[in-house]
């Protein structure tokens, strides 16, 4: 034990900002539970990084991991094999037209990096509109969208990105007065916004109904392509297939990843046939080592199976009701909590300060939960709640028993 934290402060390049790692030696995890290596349980209410939607180890993963690494697992990219056009035209299938066409890449900011690098070829331009509380990924192009975190210390961003507001009730009015702030700026070469259905990093905001047509007017009307980025919200999470759904409208360029891949590493890009088929008469080339790799797409196949047999996408909205009833109660007693949000199994509780954030999570872990807090200035602290959509309802009974009691005590102390 001591050895592993010795080795852990020696050897680990800390990445996570001011936050410490965890001090939880984690040993296995199954379904919605991680196991320590002391043989604590403890409840996985963010399905690790937001990602494992069917539950830890899942059995079908589990058997589709076995096979598909015994038969075939990584090739040459230019090769393609039959998990990857079967995973492209299930998930085109889950899409409504024209969106149909299929990149699939290992993880979010990649998939973001892809999807920004074929509007800026498609278009012309190189300016990239997106939240200010926007989180998109660690790369270049990614992180230049990326506001709400990450942009001090590392030299100038590219020119020409653009933070738009996160609408509030008088959207319109914000929506308006930011492209008329970025028209104000643009060197007239605008080429796609980028945006999260539900801003989750941002403290899980989920913009009026309204605004993302809106804001796809606005894109069409400055030649821009909108690029929607569902690594958090996509595949049935929220309680639909996809959060635009609600929006009654269809991007030009879609993003997927951590659900994608439930966990594993995988992350797609869809677009239309017409986008694609000018981004490759102007020699579009995104080639990785592991794009179109067999493996991944082969769990992606698999996600699918189980999403559509078992309808999650119900099940997350009949679960995500049950879970913002309970986080309900829990704010009516306890004064601590300013707001309860979000939509199907992700969540947002918010507390009135990011100290009391803090010692929640800490009380949580103590008791069995595992949470996480984002600290926003002016927010105080909001938990991004998303157990996986294979949570039984004596799990969500757990977390939120657990949650309120860590509240209580959080106070007190
Ligand atoms: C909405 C969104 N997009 C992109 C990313 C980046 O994904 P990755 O960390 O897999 O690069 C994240 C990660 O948190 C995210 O929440």
């Amino acid at each position: 034990m001591a050895d592993f934290w010795t080795d852990a402060d020696k050897h680990l390049v800390r990445y996570a900002g001011r936050a410490d790692f965890t001090r939880e030696i984690i040993a296995r995890a199954e379904g919605s539970y991680v196991f320590t290596e002391d043989g604590r349980k403890i409840l996985d209410f963010t399905s690790g990084q937001m990602s494992a939607i069917l539950g830890h180890s899942h059995p079908e993963i589990v058997a589709t991991v076995h096979r598909q690494a015994a038969t075939l697992d990584h090739l040459f990219s230019g090769m393609l094999s039959r998990p990857v056009v079967d995973l492209a035209r299930r998930l085109a299938e889950t899409l409504p037209a024209p969106l149909e066409k299929v990149l699939l890449l290992t993880t979010g900011a990649e998939s973001n990096e892809a999807a920004i690098r074929m509007a800026k070829l498609v278009t012309g331009g190189h300016e990239i509109v997106s939240f200010v509380r926007s989180w998109h990924g660690m790369t270049q192009a990614a992180a230049g969208a990326t506001y709400s975190a990450g942009r001090k210390g590392y030299g100038p961003a590219a020119p020409g990105n653009f933070a738009l507001p996160v609408p509030g009730a008088d959207w319109h009015q914000q929506l308006d007065l930011g492209f008329e702030m970025i028209d104000a700026q643009s060197t007239g070469n605008l080429a796609a916004c980028i945006v999260e259905p539900i801003l989750s990093s941002g403290g899980v905001i989920e913009p009026p109904l309204g605004y993302f047509a809106a804001l796809h007017q606005k894109c069409r009307e400055r030649g821009m392509l909108l690029i929607l980025d569902e690594a958090q919200t996509g595949l049935c999470r929220t309680g639909s297939w996809y959060a635009f759904e609600r929006d009654g409208i269809v991007p030009d360029i879609l993003t997927l990843s951590k659900t994608l891949g439930a966990g594993l590493p995988l992350a797609a890009v869809v677009t239309t046939a017409e986008i694609e088929q000018e981004a490759h008469d102007r020699g579009y080339l995104f080639f990785t080592t592991h794009v179109s790799d067999p493996l991944p797409a082969a769990v992606g196949n698999t996600v699918l199976d189980v999403l559509v047999r078992d309808r999650l996408d119900e099940r997350a909205r009949q679960l995500g009701a049950v879970l913002r009833q309970g986080l309900k109660e829990i704010a009516a007693s306890h004064e601590v909590v300013t707001d309860v949000r979000g939509r199907g199994l992700l969540a947002g509780l918010e507390l009135i300060s990011d100290d009391l954030g803090q010692r929640v999570t800490r009380r949580c872990l103590e008791l069995g939960l595992h949470m996480n807090i984002v600290q926003l200035p002016g927010m105080g602290g909001v938990f991004r709640i998303a157990p996986a959509l294979t949570a039984s309802d004596e799990d969500i009974a757990l977390g939120l028993s657990i949650l309120d009691q860590a509240i209580g005590d959080a106070v007190k102390a």
